[in-house]
């Protein structure tokens, strides 16, 4: 009987596939892996214990080469180091995604019983909220509200509106001209440019009204500031009358100022306008006591009794003329008041930059006043 080949040892492997060093790589990825604090530390271990260049993965490489016996042994143990290694994996990422969910859920809760209502909220501007208000009260007489552009040729700020080629206005200290000088673009100066639009843009009857705002070269001081505002009305029908103006007047004064507070007009000129008149808004204060004898003096009219309140008159049939409309079949009446000013003895407001710096400790005392 020839002796068993001791020089063929079919259990006796290489080095890396030897029970202690498969054990010993197996036991330091499982190491590894319970020591991974997190989802990226894992990966990391997933890749140096686990991925193709990992020892257990070089080892399996191995096997192959291997005589048949040491090669199932190998196979065997080999396979059973790997997936105890791919099992821990799998529970530790498990457990990890379950620790960052909670995290997450802690981290980015948020907390719906906090009060969120002490967060300043900020007011609307009293200048939009009138404007918005003067729009109803016209709506509700059958008025569509009209824009313009606020950067307008002078043909349209001008001379539609029946302003001679050397009205003082056009000159430099009222009006803002766009450069180059002589381009003809203005700021425009008040709101009477989209009278002529809406005549131009619509059929007759016309009534409408504009609020807008309106640029002249003006410092900024109490009373007077270069950007304002102007709310304008036109309408143009058959058979308008000055009766017609006055009546608009009273029903707009009662609705912004309260039932009673009429107006009067006194005569004046508007290029646009023929007759003009200003118009005057009764005190809604002291409706005119602090005139009477005995009367308490009122700061709101300085005991006038009227406030002066803005522009007013039948529209020059030049102006009909100028936007194609026959003066002999059709008039109209249009006026024009300066919101700012509306809003100052409104609210007794005693200085005009308050309405143009964009302070809400200002606004917010008008709250959200529609
Ligand atoms: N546009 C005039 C102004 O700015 C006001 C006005 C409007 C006067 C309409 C009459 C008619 O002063």
């Amino acid at each position: 009987m020839p002796a068993p080949n001791s020089a063929f040892d079919p259990v006796e492997v290489v080095a890396a596939l030897a029970p202690a060093e498969v054990a010993r790589r197996r036991d330091e990825a499982l190491a590894a892996v319970a020591a991974a604090a997190d989802l990226d530390a894992l990966k990391a271990v997933r890749l140096a214990h686990a991925g193709d260049r990992s020892p257990l993965a070089l080892a399996n490489r191995e096997i192959g080469a291997q005589p048949p016996q040491a090669k199932a042994d190998a196979g065997k143990r080999v396979g059973a180091a790997r997936r105890a290694v791919v099992e821990a994996l799998t529970t530790r990422q498990v457990e990890l995604e379950v620790e960052r969910d909670a995290r997450v859920l802690v981290e980015e809760a948020v907390d719906v019983t906090l009060p969120w209502d002490r967060v300043p909220r900020g007011a609307r501007h009293p200048l939009t909220t009138i404007q918005e208000r003067i729009a109803d009260v016209f709506v509700a007489m059958g008025y569509e509200v009209a824009e313009g552009p606020e950067v307008e040729h002078e043909w349209f700020n001008f001379d539609a509106l029946n302003f001679r080629r050397d009205h003082p206005a056009r000159e430099l200290q009222d009006t803002l001209f766009v450069e180059p000088m002589g381009s003809g673009v203005v700021m425009r100066t008040h709101t009477s440019p989209v009278q002529v639009r809406a005549l131009l843009e619509r059929d007759l009857p016309v009534y409408v009204v504009c609020p807008g705002r309106t640029f002249r070269a003006d410092a900024l001081d109490a009373t007077h500031t270069p950007v304002f505002s102007q709310v304008e009305g036109l309408a143009v029908d058959e058979g308008i009358t000055m009766g017609h103006l006055k009546g608009t007047l009273d029903a707009f004064a009662a609705a912004m100022f309260g039932v009673g507070v009429s107006t009067r007009l006194r005569p004046s000129y508007f290029p646009f306008t023929e007759p003009s008149a200003e118009v005057d808004l009764r005190c809604f204060v002291c409706r005119g006591s602090s005139t009477e004898p005995g009367g308490a003096p009122c700061r709101t009219c300085s005991s006038e009794g009227w406030i002066e309140w803005g522009g007013c008159g039948m529209v020059n049939p030049n102006v009909l003329r100028a936007c194609g409309v026959d003066p002999d079949r059709y008039s109209g009446f249009a006026f024009g008041m300066g919101l700012e000013r509306t809003l100052m003895f409104r609210h007794d407001i005693a200085d005009m930059r308050d309405l143009v710096d964009g302070d809400v400790r200002f606004t917010l005392a008008f709250g959200m006043e529609a």
